[in-house]
Order: structure tokens, then sequence, then C-alpha cells
């Protein structure tokens, strides 16, 4: 999947949130850096601080959670039809916690920020995960979601230190300082140059 680079119009973001927001909080303030409009902030439970982020920009939120629907195909057919009425270019998963299904995944583009140097530590518990296997150096990745759990191609990485004493908390802080400051800037670079993916490779335009 691929987008043409449109130098005269800002790309139509939709950021998908489970949590406290803080990759969201640094999307909006870099909005007019990285050319871009944040249409919606979508979520998969009410009272986070994510969809207060939101609410205080006055960006369109919507809340789909799993509990409502019989099954999961079932929530990601409504997680679809909810993300499509802001016909965004590009979705934004940032701390959403939940895998999406076909609907979205055929639907739209989609990247995801992960806190370790995937393909090492996949799923929910990434630093933890990290820090029980006693690496010198993890980090953070963002790449395009495919049908697995952070499978897809890999647009960046940074790598992070694991320092003495560190525990879960002050490793994941000190990821997200550098994980904020990741996904700006590909999607910067992912919506003024556009891209293709071509097997495993994200081609910027
Ligand atoms: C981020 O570190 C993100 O990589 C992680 O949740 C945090 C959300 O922080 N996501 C995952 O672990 C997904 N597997 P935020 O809500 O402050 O942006």
């Amino acid at each position: 999947m691929s987008i043409p680079p449109t130098p005269q119009s800002r790309a139509r973001l939709v950021v998908l949130v489970s949590g406290g927001g803080t990759n969201l909080q640094a999307l909006i303030d870099a909005e007019d850096f990285a050319d871009i409009d944040i249409v919606a902030v979508g979520a998969d439970r009410y009272g986070i601080d994510g969809l207060r982020r939101a609410e205080a920009e006055a960006i369109p939120i919507f809340v789909v959670p799993v509990e409502d629907f019989s099954s999961r195909a079932d929530w990601d057919s409504a997680l679809a039809l909810a993300i499509a009425e802001h016909e965004p270019d590009l979705v934004v998963s940032a701390g959403f916690m939940k895998i999406l299904g076909d609907h979205v995944l055929d639907q739209f583009s989609v990247i995801n920020t992960h806190p370790a140097l995937l393909p090492r530590f996949p799923g929910a518990h990434a630093v933890a995960d990290a820090l029980v296997a006693g690496v010198a150096e993890t980090g953070c990745t963002v790449h395009f979601v495919d049908e697995g759990v952070d499978t897809g191609p890999v647009i960046e990485q940074r790598s992070v230190l694991v320092e003495a004493g560190d525990d879960v908390e002050s490793l994941h802080e000190r990821i997200k300082v550098v994980e904020r400051e990741l996904l700006v800037q590909v999607v910067r670079q992912l919506c003024r140059s556009g891209w293709s993916i071509e097997g495993r490779e994200v081609v910027f335009s």
C-alpha cells in the first residue's frame, strides 16, 4: 500500500490510543512541523488521558470497546467504520493495546509505535521482557501494521541503553522520550514524501 506525495495538502491522521497518550500529544504538538491534521482520536476504552488530550484540543473522538461486540471481527468492523468517517490518509496506533483485524488493515495504512527493537520483544510487555532477558540495549520501533503481532515492515528504530537499577517504569519512561521524537519524525517523513512498501522494505517516495 502506498500514498502519493501531496505537497499542497496536510495529511489526515486518525490516532488510536488506549492509555496516557503522550505519543498522541507529541503528534498534536507537531501538527505544523509534520504537515498533519489529526482529524480524530479513537480508543478502545473510556476515561483515559489520551481522550482527554484530544478533547482539550477539540479533536473529535470515538470509542469502540471490544466488550460491546459479540466477536472480535464485529468489533474490528465497527472500528473500521468509525475510522472511515474521518477519511484518514494514515492511521497511527500510538499505545493502542488491541490487535487490529482485516476490516481495519484492508482499508487503511496503519503504523504502530512499539517500545522495543523489533523483532525482539513483540507484544504487550516489551519493556519487562527486555529487562528479564537482561539485554544491555533496547529501544523503540515504528512499523507498518500487518496481520501479525508487531511483525509488519519496520520503518525506523532507535536504541536506548539499559541502565543499572532500571525497572520497567524507569526504562519505559526513557524509551518514551526517544519514541515520541521518532514517531513525529517518521510521520512527518511519510506524510511529506509518501511511501511504498516493497517486500519488507519501506521506501520513501
Ligand atoms: C508506548 O510506549 C507504546 O510504544 C506502547 O505503549 C506506550 C504508550 O504510551 N505500546 C505498546 O506497548 C504496544 N505493544 P502513551 O500512551 O504515553 O503514548
